[in-house]
C-alpha cells in the first residue's frame, strides 16, 4: 500500500477546479498529446473508462490543416463524446497560426494548444516546436496574436527550454499571462535532455512562481499515485497533464481523482476490465477508420496491452501481426481464457516499451 498524503491543499496556484479561461476542467488530470497514439478511438476509449479533465490530439501542422492535408484532418478528427478536446498546433507565421486558431474554434473545439515542446527535427528546423523558446520578440507576438484572433482559450505546451543554459520556461510562462494565455503545461525536461533523465520538479516549480493566476500544469514521468502526489507537492502545480503513464494505465484519471477526493490508493481496473478496453479500443479503430487501418495502427498498442495482460509471448506475437477483425475476436476470446481466474492486474515494473526519439538529438 502507498503511503501518501489522501488530501492535498488547495492554494493560489492550485484552485479546486481548474479553469482554461471559461472552460471549467472536470478535473486536475490531463491526457498529455502522444503523437501516434493519442487519436479519436484511443480518446474516446479512455473517456469511456476514466475521463481526463481535458484530452489534446497528437501536434497537428497549421499549414497543412489550412489546405485540408488529408494526414492532419485525420489527425483532428472529433466526434461529440470527444470532449472538452484541445487541438494542438505548431508553426510559426502569425497569418497561418491565427487562421489556423480562427478555424478550429468553427470546427467547435473547446480550446487550442500552441506546441513549444517537440524537440524533433523537423518540426524545430522551421523555427517550431522547442525552437520557439529561443526567439522571445516573434514567439510572444505570434501568442498574442493567436490569443486575439479567437474567443476560446489558447494554451502553450513548452519545456523548460532549450538547455540548462537557456531555462526560458519562467520568462515565456510571465509574458504569455499578459499576452492572454488561458493555461501552460510544462513538461519538466530541456529540449536537450530530449526524452532522457529525469523531470525537474524545481524546474515546474519556478513556472508556478513565475505566473500570477493561469494554470500550470505539470507534466513528465508520473506513472504513479506517488509520483503525481511529488509533482503536486514539490510544484505546487494546479494538475498534471499524462502521457505515457496513461498509455500503461488509462484508470490512472479515475484513480488519481478518486485518491485526490477519499485519500484511496487501490489499483482500478482488472485483468478483465483490461481486456474489454483492449476490445473496445480496437472496435474504434475499425468505427473510425477502415479494418486495414485499424489493424495497422493497433499493432502499435498491442504490446502495452500486452505487458498488463500478460497473455505470453506466442498471443502477443499474433497480436502484433493482426491482419483482420475476426482474427482479433478469436484473440480476445483466448486471451479471456488465460486471465480466468485471475485477481486484480497489478502495473508491471518493467519500462514502457513506448517509442521515443533517440540517439544524437541533432539527428532527430
Ligand atoms: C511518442 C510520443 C509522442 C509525443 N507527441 C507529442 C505531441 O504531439 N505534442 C506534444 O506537445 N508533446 C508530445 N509528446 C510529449 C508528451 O506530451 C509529454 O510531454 C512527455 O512524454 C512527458 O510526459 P509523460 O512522461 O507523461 O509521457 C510526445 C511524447 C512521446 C513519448
Amino acid at each position: 500500500m502507498l503511503e501518501l498524503s489522501p488530501v492535498f491543499p488547495v492554494s493560489a496556484s492550485r484552485p479546486a477546479v481548474i479553469r482554461l479561461g471559461g472552460l471549467a476542467l472536470r478535473s486536475r488530470y490531463t491526457l498529455a498529446p502522444l503523437a501516434g497514439y493519442t487519436n479519436l478511438p484511443f480518446r474516446l476509449a479512455v473517456r469511456e473508462v476514466a475521463p481526463p479533465g481535458l484530452a489534446t490530439t497528437d501536434l497537428v501542422n497549421a499549414r497543412a490543416m489550412l489546405v485540408r492535408s488529408r494526414r492532419t484532418m485525420e489527425l483532428i478528427k472529433t466526434c461529440p463524446a470527444d470532449r472538452p478536446l484541445s487541438v494542438q498546433i505548431y508553426g510559426t507565421e502569425p497569418a497561418i497560426m491565427c487562421e489556423a486558431a480562427k478555424w478550429l474554434e468553427n470546427y467547435g473545439v473547446n480550446s487550442v494548444d500552441i506546441n513549444m515542446g517537440c524537440p524533433v527535427h523537423k518540426v524545430v528546423r522551421g523555427g517550431g516546436g522547442s525552437a520557439m523558446m529561443c526567439d522571445s520578440v516573434s514567439t510572444i507576438a505570434l501568442v498574442r496574436a493567436i490569443v486575439e484572433s479567437v474567443k476560446i482559450p489558447i494554451t502553450v505546451k513548452m519545456r523548460l527550454g532549450w538547455d540548462d543554459d537557456q531555462l526560458t520556461a519562467p520568462f515565456f510562462a510571465r509574458e504569455f499571462e499578459k499576452a492572454g494565455v488561458a493555461g501552460l503545461t510544462i513538461h519538466g525536461r530541456t529540449r536537450e535532455q530530449g526524452f532522457s533523465g529525469h523531470v525537474k520538479l524545481d524546474g515546474i516549480r519556478a513556472v508556478v512562481e513565475a505566473v500570477e493566476r493561469i494554470p500550470v500544469l505539470g507534466n513528465g514521468d508520473v506513472r504513479s499515485l506517488a509520483d503525481a502526489e511529488r509533482m503536486l507537492r514539490e510544484t505546487g502545480c494546479a494538475g498534471i497533464a499524462i502521457g505515457r503513464g496513461a498509455l500503461l494505465n488509462p484508470w490512472t484519471f479515475a484513480q488519481l481523482e478518486r485518491w485526490e477526493r477519499t485519500g484511496e490508493t487501490r489499483f482500478l481496473g482488472t485483468y478483465r476490465e483490461r481486456l474489454t478496453l483492449m476490445d473496445r479500443h480496437f472496435r474504434l479503430l475499425v468505427e473510425h477508420q477502415t479494418e486495414r487501418f485499424a489493424c495497422l495502427t493497433f499493432r502499435k498498442v498491442a504490446t502495452w496491452y500486452c505487458k498488463v495482460l500478460k497473455p505470453g509471448r506466442a498471443i502477443q506475437q499474433e497480436l502484433v501481426m493482426i491482419d483482420s477483425l475476426r482474427h482479433f475476436e478469436e484473440i480476445v476470446e483466448r486471451i479471456g481464457e488465460i486471465i480466468e481466474g485471475r485477481g486484480a492486474d497489478e502495473l508491471p515494473d518493467a519500462e514502457m516499451n513506448i517509442k521515443v526519439p533517440s540517439g544524437p538529438i541533432e539527428h532527430w
